[in-house]
């Protein structure tokens, strides 16, 4: 491949490249690439259309575009995704966060924003990217995050580090809320939600790069959810809200479950898209 070495028609030969290949994010895919390496910004393509590129630079810009064109998310490339205006780190144990967990994110900022809580819980952590947003915006909460994956703990850890709420966020191995004695006015989940038959079927970008732990919720993508709300009895506050994340057609099966639980669901949030994507549930008490 020869590149171009002046940034605007770097930009729309990459751009051009990616779309050819049926790559949907083509434009900001060309655009984080070209900025990584040169710190070159979105306002350099007008104030800056000529600026050249170094061959160094080209040459590892163009293993990347090689990368990227392969399957691999620039996120995977980059070990990094901006969640919530934060940017976190990802390694292979880690899912990389979506924007439509975002959602999950803003809803429980919105609902708890005239009471913030003492305490969160978020099952199954993984990069972090839930509970350290939260944690971020309320100052005064405690976080406690718990994921089966060593590698997403320690992510999570150097997550939390990085953006300085590591003296408030407690992170540990272990399975669902298993051997914790605390209770919670604030328990949020985006647990394993695909059915194992759907997980052939997703695009290489998640198949081959995400990891299984965090994608496979059993034959019918409904058993993490089973676990959560069994240990959620024992763990929500008599006057506390948990929001779970969900999968695009997931509605019905989830709000079964919910109340099949004792719990009561009241509401139901969409994601930007208006797919139904969070379940708000409490006691029924409140
Ligand atoms: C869909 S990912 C969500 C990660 C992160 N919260 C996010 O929203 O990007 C689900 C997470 O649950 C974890 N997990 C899977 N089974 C688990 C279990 N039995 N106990 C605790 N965590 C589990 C996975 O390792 C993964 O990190």
């Amino acid at each position: 491949m020869s590149l171009p070495n002046r940034l605007t028609p770097l930009y729309h030969h990459l751009r051009h490249s990616f779309w050819s290949a049926g790559i949907e994010t083509a434009d900001l895919d060309a655009r984080i690439i070209i900025r990584y390496h040169t710190q070159l910004d979105w306002g350099d393509l007008i104030t800056n259309p000529d600026a050249k590129i170094s061959p160094s630079k080209l040459a590892r810009i163009e293993f990347d575009v090689e990368r990227r064109l392969s399957g691999e998310p620039v996120s995977r490339i980059y070990n990094t995704r901006e969640f919530w205006g934060l940017d976190f780190q990802l390694c292979p144990d880690t899912l990389d966060p979506r924007p439509d967990t975002e959602t999950l994110v803003e809803i429980a900022l919105d609902r708890l924003a005239g009471k913030p809580p003492e305490r969160i819980l978020d099952m199954g952590v993984g990069t972090g990217c839930i509970l350290i947003s939260l944690l971020n915006d309320w100052e005064r909460a405690e976080g406690y995050g718990m994921d089966k994956s060593f590698g997403a703990i320690r992510m999570a850890t150097s997550n939390a580090q990085r953006l300085g709420v590591a003296d408030r966020c407690h992170l540990w191995v272990g399975s669902w809320g298993e051997a914790l004695g605390l209770t919670f006015p604030l328990i949020v989940s985006n647990p394993p939600y695909i059915p194992v038959a759907a997980i052939e079927s997703l695009s290489r970008e998640v198949r081959n790069h995400d990891p299984i732990l965090a994608l496979a919720g059993g034959p019918d993508g409904l058993d993490a959810f089973r676990s959560i709300l069994t240990e959620m009895k024992r763990l929500l506050d008599r006057e506390g809200l948990a929001f779970l994340e969900i999968g695009y057609d997931q509605r019905d099966d989830v709000l079964r479950l919910v109340e099949e639980s004792g719990f009561r669901v009241k509401d139901v949030h969409p994601d930007l898209a208006g797919v139904p994507r969070v379940v708000e549930i409490s006691h029924g008490d409140n």
